[in-house]
């Protein structure tokens, strides 16, 4: 056992207090208890993780300072020359990155009789889909409906969510399961056949599809599979580092760089569909992250120096159960699932101190509050934590539960001598999610003609708070979306002169701002080592 005698000692509280704690309701906030909570422990309300855009068509608003400063950045392109009329690849649609946004959006373009392709500065799959556990949420159980999970979609994003796009992903869940379901992914079924569904925080109905506790890396690999199968054409360590627009100012493709030589290549293309994904390698705040390592806001950047707008930026989802000890999978995800079947969060004195199933949000508040003002964290040698007491499960359910149901988290602590089913674990919150992106509407496309947006990098259908499953559920169902309409425009599209017009026009701006920068954006990849400099 690698846990410390501090460690083991607020242990034995956690294990004097489990049978009680089991048969413990613990209560639900109020409305206006939780409001309270966030606005004292959330980061989302601390002014100082945060400042004003001066740029750009969202000048004037609020910014996490990690992202402003890419806002601010130059182009990679400012001492680069590239020679927009020679066409390394000519498409129709032009699908930037390789997880289940982009996958789904080109399977669909290609369905629609496109020529489509994928580019990723990564492997197709090397994205926060793959990593994602828990879970998928969708509607098509007796009991439920798209109106009440409409509901509790709205409820946990603070009524901020944009109402058509989140009509638009409950009315499609159940189609979206089984589109997946028919591509080939392995749902946890019962012996009947029915799926098996699950509660997650700020749901109403039991309606998370699982395959165990490796749901995204299920889906991805099925997703993938389609891609492959389809030849659709994939180009992988390659980023897209700036939007090319024509001169009549459509997206008409992007600049691309080879991530081992620097080459630079012109991708002409009749739409574009931005799928990059979400920003936990940004460490906003200084936290860490159960992001894949690409996850750089890199589409944020593209769609803004073109002159797409953001929305919810200044929201980014701090998932309460982050690994807080051992050191070596600091911030990797323990995922919701495991306080879906029984697990408490419980602080260094036992005491179930939270409903284990608010929102993520109000989790993650009720966390950082034990660890500091109330004085009931855990030391762990990198700060504080909380308890999450795993043992409930088996306990609750039957021996066997939690390595049927969690094999990959069982598989992830026991590499480190834990044995969750015996003993809890040290959780803290980590960076998870961005709420907000580029805005869209019902087509999936941007203020910018002909460039559609999928997954993560949307903002405004989670609102300022996205619940457990939701995202799986948009990367296909805006994912499909924009690939269908991004295939229809294409049709209709003709493109004019090409031009990086936009891109003299936002260096002007930051000039005459006054700033002053030395960083290039997009980030492309994070940089730890020591003096190590950015890509
Ligand atoms: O906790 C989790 O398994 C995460 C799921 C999600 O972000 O949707």
């Amino acid at each position: 056992m690698i846990y410390t005698p501090e460690m083991l000692a607020s242990m034995k509280k956690v294990e004097a207090a489990r049978e009680a704690n089991i048969a413990l309701e613990p209560r639900r906030l109020t409305a206006e208890e939780k409001e309270a909570l966030l606005k004292q422990y959330h980061p989302d309300y601390r002014d100082d993780g945060f400042t004003t855009i001066q740029v750009g068509p969202n000048k004037g608003e609020k910014a996490p300072l990690e992202l402003n400063a890419m806002l601010e950045a130059h182009s990679r392109l400012t001492d680069a020359k590239v020679d927009l009329t020679k066409i390394d690849y000519d498409v129709d649609v032009l699908v930037i990155g390789g997880g289940g946004a982009g996958s789904s959006a080109a399977i669909e373009a290609h369905e629609a009789g496109a020529n489509v392709m994928i580019v990723t500065k990564l492997r197709i799959g090397d994205a926060n889909t793959m990593m994602a556990e828990g879970g998928i949420q969708a509607a098509d159980k007796p009991g439920d409906s798209p109106a009440q999970h409409y509901l509790d979609v709205m409820g946990g994003g603070h009524y901020a969510n944009r109402p058509e796009l989140v009509r638009k992903l409950v009315m499609e869940g159940p189609g979206a399961i089984k589109w997946l379901n028919e591509l080939g992914v392995e749902f946890d079924k019962a012996e009947d056949g029915t799926m098996i569904t699950t509660h997650g925080g700020g749901t109403s109905r039991k309606r998370m599809h699982a395959a165990a506790d490796y749901s995204g890396a299920e889906i991805m690999r099925t997703l993938r599979d389609e891609v492959l199968n389809r030849q659709i054409p994939v180009v992988d360590f390659t980023a897209a580092i700036e939007l090319i627009l024509d001169t009549d100012g459509k997206v008409a493709g992007a600049v691309l760089q080879n991530m081992e030589t620097g080459e630079l290549l012109v991708a002409r293309a009749k739409t574009v569909v931005i799928a990059t994904g979400g920003a936990g390698r940004m460490h906003y705040q200084g936290f860490p992250t159960s992001n894949h390592y690409g996850a750089t806001a890199d589409g944020l950047i593209l769609g803004y120096r073109a002159g797409a707008k953001l929305l919810y930026q200044d929201t980014l989802q701090y998932h309460p159960t982050g690994v807080a000890f051992p050191q070596q999978i600091f911030g990797a995800l323990v995922t919701e699932k495991v306080r879906s079947m029984g697990a408490k969060l419980i602080n260094s004195e036992g005491e179930a101190y939270i409903h284990p199933l608010e929102t993520r949000d109000v989790n993650a508040a009720g966390v950082i509050r034990e660890c500091t003002t109330n004085g009931k964290g855990v030391d762990t040698g990198m700060g504080k934590a909380v308890w999450l007491d795993t043992p409930m499960i088996d306990r609750i359910h039957g021996k066997g539960t939690l390595e049927k149901r969690l094999p990959a988290m069982l598989r992830m602590y026991l590499k480190y001598g834990i044995d969750m089913r015996e003993v809890p674990i040290l959780i803290y919150p980590t960076l998870h999610y961005q709420n907000g992106g580029l805005e869209i509407t019902e087509d999936g496309q941007t203020c910018v003609k002909n460039l559609y947006v999928a997954g993560e990098a949307v903002g405004g259908i989670h609102g300022r708070n996205r619940l457990m499953g939701n995202s799986l559920l948009d990367i296909i169902v805006f994912g499909r979306n924009a690939g269908q309409h991004a295939a229809a425009s294409a049709k209709e599209t003709q493109l004019k002169e090409l031009t990086l017009s936009h891109v003299d026009k936002y260096e002007a701006e930051l000039k005459a701002a006054g700033i002053d920068s030395d960083a290039v954006s997009p980030k492309l990849l994070p940089t730890y080592a020591r003096g190590a400099k950015a890509f």
